[in-house]
């Protein structure tokens, strides 16, 4: 069975969403994997019951704040888990990780409030499988202030949409021509991040592409090297106009950048 038949058939609310039509495309290729996926947020246990279909060799684990009566909702299958805690609850994550070490696909349909959400990400990251994945539903709670979202300062209000989207510059990295930029234990491990309507997808991957533009995040020392390996003549000349003029510009970029963001209350 497809996933939209599987959420139709378990009712699930994800029909409703047209989740099916995200998730699908990411899914199908794993279906007979063994995998261990994790769901925050189980309620009547409709999902849990459609991975728990579609997934036919993995493990489901699912975890909700309120407890769940497994009997009553069908739970009960070999392969499924439940426990109860809260998805921004860092000591009840952590057993959660010491338990089954890493999962493949991580699903937050959870509280939807941007700051157990981005609180999950953070504490979940290190234990999603290299090549895993994780969604997050139900992201409108961003720009809806009755669900501590911020419709009134979409550009810097302190939501998931906002997190995912800054997180973004980590698939970019190595291209920020910042020589004084700080890597984020994000850089170099996200392939990709997708937005889609009211759902976010980031996909964990080990990646190390070099710029073609710098070296250690340096357009200068690059255009240097560059220069002076294909004329080493004009060293001299390369020197004053790479590490010395252009350089100057970029730390003077850097400064005006660093005491602009100090007046607008950026940091
Ligand atoms: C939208 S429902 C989940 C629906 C389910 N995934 C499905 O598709 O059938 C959200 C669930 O998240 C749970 N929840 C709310 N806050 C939570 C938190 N901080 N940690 C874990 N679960 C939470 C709620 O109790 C509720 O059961």
């Amino acid at each position: 069975m497809s996933l939209k038949e599987l959420f139709k058939k378990h009712k699930s609310d994800k029909y409703n969403h047209g989740y099916h039509l995200i998730y699908e495309p990411y899914l199908k290729n794993l279906k007979q994997k063994k995998l261990n996926i994790l769901e925050i947020g189980v309620s009547d246990g409709a999902s849990i019951k459609a991975w728990s279909d579609y997934f036919k060799n993995s493990n489901i684990i699912g975890i909700d704040i309120k407890k769940i009566d497994l009997k009553k909702r069908k739970l009960n299958r070999k392969k499924i888990s439940i426990y109860q805690g809260s998805q921004s609850d860092k000591e009840f994550i952590k057993f959660l990780i010491n338990k089954y070490k890493k999962f493949d696909i991580i699903i937050d349909d959870g509280s939807h409030i941007p700051s157990d959400v981005i609180k999950s990400f953070n504490l979940l990251f290190d234990a999603l499988s290299n090549k895993g994945i994780y969604f997050v539903e139900d992201t409108q709670t961003s720009y809806n202030h009755f669900f501590g979202g911020n419709p009134f300062d979409l550009k810097y209000a302190n939501t998931q949409v906002n997190y995912f989207k800054k997180l973004s510059d980590s698939v970019n990295f190595q291209e920020i021509a910042n020589p004084f930029y700080i890597k984020s234990k994000y850089d170099g491990l996200i392939r990709n991040i997708s937005f889609f309507n009211n759902m976010i997808v980031i996909v964990k991957d080990k990646i190390n592409f070099n710029s073609n533009l710098l070296i250690n995040n340096s357009y200068e020392n690059k255009r240097y090297l560059t220069k002076i390996k294909r004329n080493n003549k004009r060293k001299m000349q390369y020197f004053i106009k790479y590490m010395i003029i252009f350089k100057s510009y970029t730390l003077f970029l850097y400064i005006f950048n660093f005491f602009k963001k100090i007046l607008l209350f950026r940091f």
